[in-house]
């Protein structure tokens, strides 16, 4: 262990790097090997903007690059965000300087964590990010370091704090998308730019990272396959319990002959399923191994003190001198995950048309499905809103997605059926 003081500088300081400072002023006995920690230095966008934290005493250095290098600078922790630009900068040239860098930014890890590995490995120093992948809820050591005796099979879980805000607020409020999107904006639970969460980037970036981390791959976000929520409809919600089911958007990893699969998409959930009763901002993850069968982790994913905590759990991994590589084996070791080829893969499905309602619809639709050899599972009109058509939602037996899909695609172009088809799977979990 090592018992020297370190000085620490903080790039960033929106809501984990104000609490970062927070946490460490009402610390100040915060000393996991002995030695204390110091803030030397500190860079934001502004630095006149209100804050939660005080920092008119601490040194300020408009270039986080500077900051990064600056002499007096033992320990650089990463709190700007954004896959590339300055955090990107900043990153590489504290790793270059040989300093040990702590971040919070999952898409810089997702997008560039294997170049950034390396570099971390050439120059000798930890490169740590557990508050990347939901929050303060440890997620990122679970499977770096507790878990590592074990062989994961597979990752599920939500890892997206606004959408399932947004979904059970629909569900429990019976209010639109829209509504709800706007609310978690107030509330301050959305990234700056709400596509990243909506669109299921941020969950795709941090489910990235576990994938990497549970089965020793370089990191490959563009080989996710990402659907967000943007599309899903009070409607489905609704259809979806009346069918025993809620509707959570979730990220998932798995390894099979075909290789590393991962992707993010909303997923019908049995409703007494622990995800399905992961409601509001929460996060939630299932672990499978091989060994250990599956473990359940569930917690805030946001918000300024459990992250804040994580940035501190990895700070105290730094000054006690923990080491391990960034990703399980050494970067030059890491293998690849390509994109898995989803046209042989099997699922159960949730269906919803739109049709008119008159004879022979069904009878149409259930033809298609039947010729295709989709078999229908369960089969749920509703009668006909104020709204033209009427919606009718069935749910499939296990099927080839690639012939879902041209059999989707077959009923999409029949006359009767009046919007285009909105299909999700049920969730394998
Ligand atoms: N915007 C993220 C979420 C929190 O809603 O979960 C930070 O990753």
């Amino acid at each position: 262990m090592s018992s020297q003081d370190w000085r620490i500088g903080v790039a960033g300081l929106g809501t984990v790097g104000s609490g970062l400072l927070t946490f460490l002023g009402e610390n100040p006995g915060f000393a996991p090997a002995g030695g204390k920690v110091s803030v030397t230095g500190v860079t934001a966008r502004s630095r006149t903007r209100p804050r939660p934290y005080d920092i008119s005493n601490l040194p300020w250095f408009d270039d986080p690059v500077a900051l990064a290098s600056a002499p007096d600078v033992d320990l650089f922790v990463e709190l700007i965000g954004g896959s590339d630009g300055p955090a990107k900068a900043a990153v590489e040239a504290a790793l270059k300087a040989g300093k040990p860098v702590v971040t919070a930014n999952k898409a810089l890890i997702a997008e560039h964590g294997a170049e950034l590995a390396a570099l971390a490995e050439a120059h000798g120093v930890p490169l740590l990010f557990e508050a990347a992948v939901m929050g303060g809820t440890p997620a990122v050591k679970v499977v770096r370091e507790a878990l590592v005796g074990d062989e994961l099979l597979s990752i599920s879980g939500i890892l997206n704090g606004t959408c399932n805000f947004i979904l059970s607020e629909m569900e429990s409020g019976g209010r639109a998308f829209a509504e709800v999107l706007a609310e978690a904006q107030r509330l301050g639970y959305a990234e700056a730019d709400p596509t990243m969460d909506v669109g299921g980037f941020d969950a795709a970036h941090k489910i990235t990272i576990l994938a990497a981390l549970a089965f020793s791959c370089a990191p490959n976000f563009a080989a996710c396959e990402v659907e967000g929520i943007d599309q899903v409809e009070l409607l489905d919600i609704r259809m979806a319990k009346d069918l025993g089911y809620r509707i959570k958007l979730i990220a998932s990893a798995d390894r099979s002959e075909a290789g590393v699969g991962v992707r993010v998409h909303p997923s019908l959930v049995p409703l007494d399923h622990p995800l399905a009763q992961a409601g509001g901002a929460l996060n939630a993850l299932f672990i499978e191994g091989r060994r250990l069968g599956r473990i359940f982790i569930q917690g805030a994913g946001a918000g300024a003190g459990p992250t804040a905590a994580a940035v501190a759990a990895d700070i105290a991994d730094v000054m006690t001198a923990a080491r391990r590589p960034v990703f399980q084996r050494p970067a030059g070791e890491l293998t690849a995950f390509a994109a898995v080829d989803r046209s042989r893969s099997e699922v159960r499905a949730y269906l919803r048309l739109l049709v008119k309602d008159e004879p022979g619809v069904i009878a149409a639709v259930s033809e298609t499905l039947a010729e295709a050899g989709v078999s229908i599972e369960s089969f749920l009109q509703k009668p006909a809103a104020e709204t033209e058509g009427v919606p009718i939602v069935l749910t499939t037996h296990q099927v080839s997605e690639a012939v879902l899909s041209e059999a989707v695609t077959q009923i999409a172009r029949h006359p009767a059926v009046l919007q285009a088809p909105r299909l999700m799977r049920i969730a394998r979990i």
